[in-house]
């Protein structure tokens, strides 16, 4: 496997069982990010895109939003050495313009900075795949499904092999429409931040016994 995707959903859950505020869930969701961005390499997996902040997510509470818009700058922040040294390549989509002018030269900064990294981690953020559609739409000439396919916020990147979802939801949720097209899905009922070495194998096993077809005839 080639890319792994992932919606990180449960945070909130999370917290509450714990009677906890939510933003504590999207912490310990930041703590999971890292721990999976070292099973990804481990399993020599080389794309992971993960969903941080879809366009839905703006119409939560105010407090909910400033604390996630400080956890993900304090990882453009925080990160950039630790980036480095492992050989990680940031990268965000997205609509950036959502973001402050502030953040959206940091994150400019951090891929600059990141681009020789043979790991790619890609965030989603203040994403949605019809709006990433609707923006490629408005720069394409016409042309292929690959030159339309340039146009999106992931040009260059392969497409997923798999996509998981935890917290028991089984919804696709706007994340990588175009690029999900040939997907496999993998949904577990493990709430994000508790999502560990063996949820992963059991994702990873899962997808190993399937048969990918893409719409053809069986390769494998
Ligand atoms: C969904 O859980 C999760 C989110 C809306 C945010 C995900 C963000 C992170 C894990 C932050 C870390 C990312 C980076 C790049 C530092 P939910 O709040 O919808 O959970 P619920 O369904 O239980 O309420």
């Amino acid at each position: 496997m080639e890319h792994l995707a992932v919606i990180m959903d449960g945070n909130g859950r999370w917290a509450e069982k714990r009677h906890l505020p939510r933003i504590m869930g999207h912490r310990a969701g930041a703590e999971a990010l890292d721990r999976c961005m070292h099973y990804c390499k481990a399993a020599g997996i080389r794309y992971l895109t993960v969903y941080a902040f879809s366009t839905e997510n703006w119409k939560r509470s105010e407090e909910e939003v400033s604390g996630l818009m400080k956890l993900l700058s304090g990882f453009v922040h925080s990160k950039e050495k630790e980036l480095l040294a492992e050989g990680v390549r940031f990268r965000v989509i997205g609509r950036r313009s959502d973001l402050s002018e502030k953040l959206q030269a940091e994150i400019a900064a951090l891929e600059e900075k990141t681009k020789a990294g043979d790991f790619t981690l890609i965030v989603a953020l203040s994403y949605g795949g019809r709006d990433e559609i609707v923006r490629a739409a408005m720069k394409f000439r016409g042309g292929t499904e690959e030159d339309f396919a340039n146009c999106l916020d992931t040009a260059g990147l392969p497409d997923p092999d798999l996509v998981i979802r935890t917290s028991g939801e089984q919804r696709i949720s706007n994340f990588l429409l175009w690029q999900s097209a040939y997907s496999e899905y993998y949904f577990t009922e493990t709430l994000w931040p508790d999502f560990d070495q063996a949820e992963f194998d059991r994702a990873l096993a899962s997808y190993a016994k399937r048969e990918r077809r893409m719409g053809g005839r069986l390769t494998k």
